[in-house]
């Protein structure tokens, strides 16, 4: 049986820095679920889909195989055989990436393929979902936060220090309606699974974050 860690949290409390400094650390294979998501809104983005168009998107979907593979140690999601890496990080793929996600025939083929993956690999896996549907068996579940003005402030830093203007307030606000969407879906709404452990980042360091997930690891071995 493989060794499962389920990380969940809303966008920006730092899931991805944070489960691949643990995966690194205990030599364990880190799979990005959002990545999956946003390689599907990519493919509805090239083809000028209304985000609010279900049927069409439900249409459309049927045409798109999204799978990952692993390089140099490093996750690769390839769209139609596409690898769409250097792809998917802009907002706007996020975006419709939260958009499409509410659609329940969007999910079942990548949550079929996240499971399918995990039965077989020891690994950390991220998204919003993990600990209540796709891995409801995990061996530790951590549902990962902070307040929506340090993840806004986290974002403005990463997108100023790559030399791109932005304004601190849109992206909180973006945050906040990203978070609201993600959390009042009908189908798999991001909450914390009654069995996992809450880590709020807002005033920790990420060394501080992964080494209390590791501790956790430990206690439950
Ligand atoms: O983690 P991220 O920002 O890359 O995810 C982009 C969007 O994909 C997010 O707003 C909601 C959706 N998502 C999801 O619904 N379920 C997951 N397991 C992962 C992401």
């Amino acid at each position: 049986m493989s060794y499962n860690i389920a990380v969940d949290g809303p966008a920006g409390a730092g899931k991805s820095t944070i489960a691949k400094l643990v995966a690194k650390k205990m030599g364990i294979v880190y799979v990005d679920t959002g990545a999956m998501y946003r390689a599907m809104a990519l493919y509805m983005l090239r083809g000028n889909v209304d985000p609010s168009d279900e049927e069409k998107i439900i249409e459309k979907c049927k045409e798109v195989d999204v799978t990952l593979g692993h390089e140099d140690g490093q996750q690769v999601v390839y769209l139609n055989g596409e690898n769409v890496n250097g792809l998917i990080r802009r907002e706007e793929v996020g975006n419709m990436a939260s958009a499409i996600s509410v659609i329940g025939e969007v999910r079942k083929n990548l949550v079929a393929k996240q499971q399918k993956l995990a039965a077989v690999t020891d690994c950390i896996m991220d998204g919003r979902d993990i600990g209540t549907c796709v891995l409801p068996g995990a061996d530790l579940k951590i549902y990962l936060t902070a307040s929506s003005e340090v993840r806004a402030k986290r974002r403005y830093d990463e997108l100023t220090a790559k030399g791109q203007e932005c304004d601190l307030e849109k992206i909180r606000r973006d945050i906040e309606e990203r978070d609201y969407r993600d959390m009042h879906r009908e189908v798999s709404p991001l909450k914390q699974a009654e069995d996992a452990v809450l880590v709020d980042s807002s005033h920790m360091t990420i060394d501080e974050v992964a080494e209390k997930i590791l501790s956790y690891c430990e206690k439950k071995a």
